[in-house]
């Protein structure tokens, strides 16, 4: 068997670091030998540095639990004991900019979660189903960063994967109004009850720039490059509300769509149980057998009933209907962060790998 791929986590020690943690346990492909977090994490073991704030159910993988943490600022030193990293930190957009762009400056492909370098250009925001296509702006972007195996690559916000998956099916019936309502789970803000109490028994009408992001991001993952920049689509335009709710984990949207060519039901329901991306055909490891699953059921999908489909890397679709406004309308769920975040990114890193564009050192 091959050697793994040594990874880092920067920003290891914060909800979607323990995430990544969590899911790069036992890993086929990777194994985790660094974990940065800020200066006052620095120093300490992993397990100290989480102490009192270990957010998942599941207890911390012994193999990283002596892993003492760095500090993310010091970059050679980190970026000398992997291959390449993945970024989920919460800092100024400016320095997790500089930040992401001096570890691909060494040599070290960055993998992010950060919305910092969602817009940059020359850098692919990747659904790997949807646009596994857009990593070859890669060999641009390496150019203007003078590093020939360093690179940029992000994951789109957690809210547009609970209604772009489905709505990427149905694109050969361009799709011209899309109105998507997302009711959104804490974790998204990094947060739990016990930090949040807040949230219990209400709902917070407000997520600041999630609406722009939840109407812009589908266009530019479904843009295509011209001239070495990728360049966003023009339609459908889409609108929508996000709004807070008190669930821990899980984003579930309400979708209306009208359609240029109006399909049948029956025709939008065999796209979405047909539907197969690149990570399904290369059968990446962390890639869910069926990307999208339609609940017949009409009080499905349910966030805590179906969030976890396809160990959370699955989109639930169900209530599918003719709409008296618009052509259809339909509800959409995915885990925030594991499709939205951290499994998301295991799954770009996965793609580049058998691609070719992550290599050993
Ligand atoms: N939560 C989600 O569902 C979700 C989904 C998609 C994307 N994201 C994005 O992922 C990123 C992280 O989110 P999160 O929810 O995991 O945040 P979080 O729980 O607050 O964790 C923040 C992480 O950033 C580190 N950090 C803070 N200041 C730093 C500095 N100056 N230098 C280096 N590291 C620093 C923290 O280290 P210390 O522990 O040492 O302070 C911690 O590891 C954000 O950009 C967020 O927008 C989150």
């Amino acid at each position: 068997m091959a050697a793994k791929l040594k990874v880092g986590i920067v920003g290891g020690t914060g909800m979607v670091g323990q995430r990544f943690v969590q899911l790069l346990d036992q890993h086929p492909w990777f194994q985790v030998t660094a974990i940065a977090a800020s200066a006052g994490s620095a120093g300490k073991t992993y397990e100290e540095a989480v102490q009192g704030r270990w957010k998942l159910s599941s207890s911390i993988p012994e193999d990283v639990k002596g892993i003492v943490v760095q500090d993310a600022s010091k970059v050679e030193e980190v970026a000398q004991n992997v291959d390449f990293i993945f970024c989920a930190v919460e800092m100024k957009k400016n320095d997790i900019q500089a930040l992401e762009e001096a570890y691909a400056k060494t040599g070290t492909p960055v993998i992010s979660n950060n919305s910092a370098h969602r817009w940059t250009p020359d850098i692919p925001m990747v659904i790997p189903e949807i646009n596994p296509g857009h990593i070859e702006i890669i060999e641009a972007q390496r150019k203007r960063l003078g590093t020939s195996t360093g690179f940029i690559a992000v994951k789109p916000n957690c809210s547009i994967q609970s209604y772009v998956p489905a709505l990427n099916a149905l694109l050969d019936f361009n799709p011209t109004t899309v109105v998507a309502s997302t009711y959104q789970a804490i974790s998204g803000a990094g947060k739990n009850f016990t930090d949040w109490p807040e949230m219990l028994d209400n709902v917070i009408p407000y997520i600041g720039g999630e609406e722009e992001k939840s109407e812009q991001e589908p266009l530019r993952i479904w843009g295509s490059i011209v001239n070495n920049e990728i360049v966003k689509a023009s339609a459908p335009l889409i609108t929508t509300q996000c709004i807070r709710v008190p669930v821990t984990d899980g984003h579930l949207a309400t979708v209306f769509v009208s359609f240029e060519k109006k399909p049948s039901k029956d025709e939008i329901l065999s796209r979405w149980l047909n539907f197969k991306g690149r990570p399904q055909e290369l059968e990446l490891p962390s890639a869910p057998k069926q990307f999208i699953t339609y609940f017949e059921e009409e009080n499905r999908p349910q966030t805590k009933l179906d969030r976890d489909i396809e160990r959370g890397m699955g989109v639930s679709v169900g209530r599918l209907r003719e709409d008296s406004l618009y052509d259809f309308k339909f509800v959409g769920l995915s885990h925030n962060t594991l499709r939205g975040a951290a499994g998301g990114a295991v799954l770009i890193a996965e793609l580049l790998k058998a691609e070719g564009y992550i290599q050993a050192k």
